[in-house]
């Protein structure tokens, strides 16, 4: 008998967190009789590459649990059965009792080939009438699984479970807003069976919590027949409170309504600066720098006492030049339009360190994914300056995976696809308009899209990157897998560092700056030693998507304990912004992160002084996302030049307090609610914790408003954020 499990309530089995594995791929372990005697227990929450299975492409699980009849008696639902297994990297098929009851992704040996499909949630439903259910007996759950990629494996936290649907759990409700601007709200339910139940709506003030007006509604919902409430008159800076109550169980399904509402007060026309006063460049390397001023165009700049080697564009601010000799240099900037005129004092630092604030600016590889091209890159580069975001300090241009050609040139140096017809001249352009050029590549054979890597080839790339003007790398870790997989030192995390250091090397060899930015997913605690490979920022963490949920894991999960090893100059870098059109293809889509959730991304991605690289196309920026995108005393915190990364100070349930001291002394300071349902949080009640006696002032960060000192009670949305800076 291997693993079992045992009865929770009628209709959940409860949940099974370990199975019986062995490595290698044989159709035979599908088979209900199959000798188990040599597979060992394995923890099936988390990946296997976490549980000493390195380098292994197949793999079987198996589990025995018992199926009661009694799962399915009284149910709206006797006729099936749920098999809920999580996420599986990459393909898996599963058998039950010997026969295939489902498959997610393609096996290499498939008509199709290999298809990755980690992130798909594996639910597969076997109907009660199956003969391959033994009700009340013992039933093997087998598993094969394809792994494409490193980590590898069964891994859902919560366990495996087998379930039975109620009606109710096929119940959503969704809004939107009409052409006339009212909203409308639907009742859908995944099932043909009708649902009969009442919706309440309540108005909802964002910023107060104060309920404006409340409605209920009888309705009735089927898969062909949703119910559907519409017309409903809301006032600006407001959102719908919805929740449908079943009749029969007297169970609820809450949602609320996801109006984009900007917070962002418009920008003054005259001229503002708007990014941190100072910048990091090694001695001879060339300045490519653009002052981040935003502000009516035409604006002239000018500078009386630039430092000798230094020019400034006059049009757009771009900053170029070099400086030979080591040291601070100190000017004033000057920016004028009809409006007005601004000046702020900027000091250069000529020295080892560079990055002394997080990088801020754009990467193809949330929208593009492979599919990014020249064009798309000079769109969303041109976008960055006539939309504004160069105004704030967005000003790297970095190109994902999928722009190497299938083969190197015979000298062995790295060529181009057809997709990129020239990096020098790209280079130059972006240099041109005091913007910076970023680049991918992977220490393997291979980087993840399958295109070539800089194995064997390092310096010769790092000599490249230079002549093309990069600024920037993104190094892959990927296809080093495979290389790193056969190395005696693997369990070491001597293995882990060899190729990064390898490139840290040769990219210090190089006449000019290039910011290192380390990915490969938090392995081996790079955090521990990136700042020692010369590494500018390092992945702390997996690929992150448009979700709650995985913003949820990688934003505060992932990142709590981690502030001691950022500093300026080498950043934790939680992956890049999932706001805008988003897609990874040709097919783009608006995020899937309601307006809320993209306020606590951005607010928690300051507070954390992540790097701030935006991951959707540019040249289709939307109102609410560039003011997102676009607050400067938000950035602020991002860019303050003490460079101290927040820490999680509170976890209170479902509030989480997350802060950071800045440089005037000041400190920033994150409420977060990370639950379902709206709170109202009392700032005072967390004093003690945050090490606070009695507050100076209190600063609405992202409405740019100072709010009263006395009053620290805030309404807090559901997965939304206070955003505060304090003096105290
Ligand atoms: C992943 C990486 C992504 C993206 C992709 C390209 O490993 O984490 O951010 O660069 O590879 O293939």
């Amino acid at each position: 008998m291997g693993v079992g499990s045992v009865l929770a309530s009628p209709a959940q089995i409860s949940p099974i967190k370990s199975a019986l594995f062995s490595e290698g791929d044989d159709m035979k372990k599908a088979a209900p009789a199959y000798n188990e005697s040599g597979m060992r227990i394995i923890d099936i929450t988390r990946p296997w590459s976490d549980q000493n299975v390195n380098g292994v492409d197949y793999g079987w699980y198996r589990i025995h649990l018992n199926i009661p009849k009694s799962l399915v008696k009284g149910k709206d639902f006797a006729d099936f059965i749920q098999f809920n297994l999580g996420h599986i990297d990459d393909v898996d098929e599963v058998y039950l009792n010997g026969k295939l009851i489902g498959k997610t992704g393609g096996m290499p040996g498939d008509a199709g080939g290999y298809q990755s499909k980690w992130s798909v949630n594996r639910q597969y439903a076997v109907k009660s009438n199956d003969k391959a259910i033994n009700w009340d007996g013992d039933n093997v759950l087998a598993v094969r699984c394809y792994n494409g990629n490193d980590p590898g494996g069964m891994f859902n936290a919560q366990g495996v479970t087998i379930t039975v649907p109620e009606l109710i759990e096929g119940v959503s409700i969704t809004s939107g807003t009409g052409k006339n601007g009212k909203e409308t709200v639907t009742v859908n339910n995944r099932y043909d069976k009708a649902v009969k139940g009442t919706l309440s709506i309540e108005e909802v003030d964002n910023e107060t919590g104060k309920v404006l007006s409340q409605t209920t509604h009888k309705v009735s919902a089927s898969a062909s027949k949703p119910g559907v409430v519409s017309n409903l008159a809301t006032s600006p800076g407001s959102f719908l409170r919805l929740k449908f109550t079943d009749d029969r169980t007297g169970k609820d399904v809450i949602a609320r309504s996801h109006p984009k509402f900007i917070l962002t007060p418009a920008a003054p026309a005259a001229p503002r600066f708007n990014t941190a006063a100072i910048y990091g460049v090694r001695p001879g390397s060339p300045v490519h720098y653009r002052f981040g001023v935003s502000g009516e165009r035409p604006m002239t700049f000018s500078s009386t006492n630039l430092p000798e080697g230094l020019t400034i564009n006059p049009e757009n601010g771009a900053l170029s030049g070099s400086l030979a000799k080591r040291g601070d240099y100190t000017f004033t900037v000057k920016a004028t339009n009809a409006k007005g005129t601004a000046e702020q004092k900027f000091t250069i630092k000529v020295g080892d360190k560079i990055a002394l604030t997080p990088p801020m600016g754009w990467n193809s590889w949330n929208c593009w994914g492979l599919s990014v091209t020249q064009d798309r890159v000079v769109s969303s580069a041109q976008a960055l300056i006539d939309k504004g975001l160069a105004d704030y300090g967005y000003s790297y241009v970095n190109i994902d995976d999928a722009w190497e050609a299938p083969e190197r040139n015979p000298d062995g140096t790295i060529a181009v696809n057809e997709k990129f017809p020239s990096m020098k001249e790209l280079g130059d352009w972006l240099h041109g308009e005091g913007l910076k050029f970023g680049i991918y590549s992977s220490p393997g054979d291979l980087t993840c899209g399958c295109y070539l890597g800089s194995l064997d080839h390092e310096l010769q790339d790092a000599e490249t990157y230079n002549s093309w003007g990069i600024d920037y790398l993104k190094y892959d870790w990927c296809g080093y897998g495979k290389k790193h997989a056969l190395e005696p030192d693997r369990q070491v995390t001597s293995s882990y560092i060899r190729p990064y250091m390898l490139m840290g090397e040769y990219l210090r060899r190089q006449p000019r700056d290039i910011f290192y930015s380390l990915c490969q997913y938090g392995m081996a605690d790079v955090w521990k030693w990136g700042e020692m490979v010369d590494a500018n920022s390092w992945r702390t963490t997996g690929d992150i998507t448009d979700t709650w949920e995985s913003l949820y894991d990688i934003g505060f999960n992932r990142q709590a304990g981690l502030a001691p090893y950022a500093g300026p100059g080498h950043w934790n870098d939680p992956d890049m912004l999932i706001v805008g059109k988003v897609g990874w293809s040709d097919n783009l889509r608006d995020s899937r992160l309601t307006p809320d959730e993209q306020y606590t991304h951005i607010a928690l991605w300051s507070l954390l002084a992540s790097d701030m690289l935006i991951g959707c196309d540019l040249s289709q920026l939307d109102d609410f996302t560039i003011n997102l995108l676009c607050n400067n005393e938000v950035n602020a915190v991002n860019q303050d030049i003490l460079g101290i990364q927040a820490d999680r100070d509170v976890l209170d349930g479902d509030i989480q307090i997350w802060s950071r001291p800045l440089s005037d002394g000041s400190r920033a300071i994150g409420i977060f609610n990370v639950g379902t349902t709206d709170r109202n949080v009392n700032l005072a009640d967390y004093f003690k914790q945050l090490g606070i006696t009695k507050l100076q002032s209190v600063r609405d960060l992202w409405r740019q408003k100072d709010l009263s000192t006395s009053d620290t009670d805030y309404f807090i949305p559901s997965h939304g954020v206070k955003f505060l800076k304090v003096s105290l």
